[in-house]
């Protein structure tokens, strides 16, 4: 079986965005690939988090995977803080790649905006630990929405970079699993900005513990245009907010663009944003009340990141080990 590996930032409530992009399409995996999920709690601290609200919002983002059916009989979830090898192979990562290539990385230009001077270095070489994760399980798959493809291709620059300096074939290529019609979604109130747990705006954004009159109301209120949707693809050319809310219709009802606007072609954003919200409370309703309930006892929740942790150091210690064999750090 094909190793998969993702994580996702504990930097927020998890959005509609993480769910749609990623966490969603996690679970089916399970049936066909060894998986392992990962709470990343390093890479959320690349920018500021008050640690009482860290910690809460790593639990309950473990809590919200679990709710949406990553099962760790399965597959394994952890926590990155808790496994070492992730920083050790990042330290030797940090050595092969190439500060060009990290000058390249338009997620760090997007985040760091026009204060460079002073972001953390942290948020600079966040691709780079990116890398190790992935590259410590030597996982070959990575389901992730679509902006994180440009971190996908450092890795790969990095992993090979790593095989011929060292003139070996130990880390393998890897390949970005980008799926479905929600795989980049839109903030709901700027359809050129991708959705996000930090966008200043709650109105920008679906939250997983959002109640259904949240729901309603942030789909009432999303930007759109005044036309009606059209009946083709072609008509959605130059309209990103009626393609953003389409495209999260298909996704949410296992179906695509063009499927969706079959059914609503003609009919105008005051028929289709309640038939959205519905469909919205419908799916990510018991998401939430399964994530509470899971929370309720939180040691349940506590165990099983202990012992995903102690499944993950035990697949990734060895290979971190021989990587660091390989560099020739000796070993007494
Ligand atoms: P994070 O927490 O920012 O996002 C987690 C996942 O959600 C996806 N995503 C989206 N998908 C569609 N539309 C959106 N608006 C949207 N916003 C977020 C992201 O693509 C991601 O798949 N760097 C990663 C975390 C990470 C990681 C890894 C992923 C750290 N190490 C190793 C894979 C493998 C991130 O973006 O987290």
């Amino acid at each position: 079986m094909q190793r998969i590996f993702s994580g996702i930032q504990p930097s927020g409530v998890p959005t509609l965005g993480n769910y749609l992009g990623a966490m969603r399409n996690w679970v089916p995996l399970q049936d066909t690939h060894d998986c392992i999920y990962c709470v990343v709690d390093l890479h959320a601290i690349t920018q500021w988090q008050e640690p009482a609200q860290l910690a809460t919002q790593t639990r309950e983002m473990a809590a919200s995977l679990l709710a949406c059916g990553i099962d760790p009989r399965r597959s394994i979830l952890f926590l990155q803080s808790q496994v070492a090898a992730h920083v050790r192979l990042a330290w030797i990562f940090e050595c092969v790649a190439r500060l060009g290539w990290l000058n390249r990385m338009t997620q760090f230009k997007d985040k760091a905006g026009r204060n460079t001077e002073n972001v953390s270095a942290g948020l600079y070489t966040y691709p780079v630990l990116m890398a190790a994760d992935i590259l410590a399980y030597k996982a070959t798959r990575v389901p992730v929405g679509d902006d994180q493809r440009q971190h996908l291709e450092l890795a790969n620059d990095i992993a090979q970079k790593f095989n011929h300096d060292y003139g070996t074939e130990f880390f393998p290529a890897i390949e970005g699993l980008i799926m479905g019609p929600a795989a980049r979604v839109m903030s709901l109130r700027d359809g050129s900005k991708k959705m996000s747990k930090s966008d200043p705006s709650d109105q920008s954004r679906i939250n997983l513990n959002d109640s259904a009159d949240d729901i309603a109301q942030k789909i009432r209120r999303a930007k759109t245009d005044p036309e009606p949707l059209p009946s083709e693809l072609q008509g959605l050319e130059g309209r990103p907010e009626a393609r953003n809310l389409v495209g999260i219709y298909a996704a949410l009802a296992d179906t695509d663009h063009a499927s969706v606007l079959r059914e609503w072609g003609g009919q105008g954003f005051a028929a289709f944003k309640p038939a959205l919200a519905d469909l919205l409370v419908a799916k990510l309703e018991p998401i939430a009340m399964e994530a509470r309930r899971l929370l309720a006892d939180s040691a349940y929740v506590d165990q099983v990141l202990r012992e995903g942790a102690e499944r993950a150091a035990a697949i990734a210690d060895p290979i971190v080990a021989e990587a660091m064999r390989l560099v020739g750090f000796l070993k007494t």
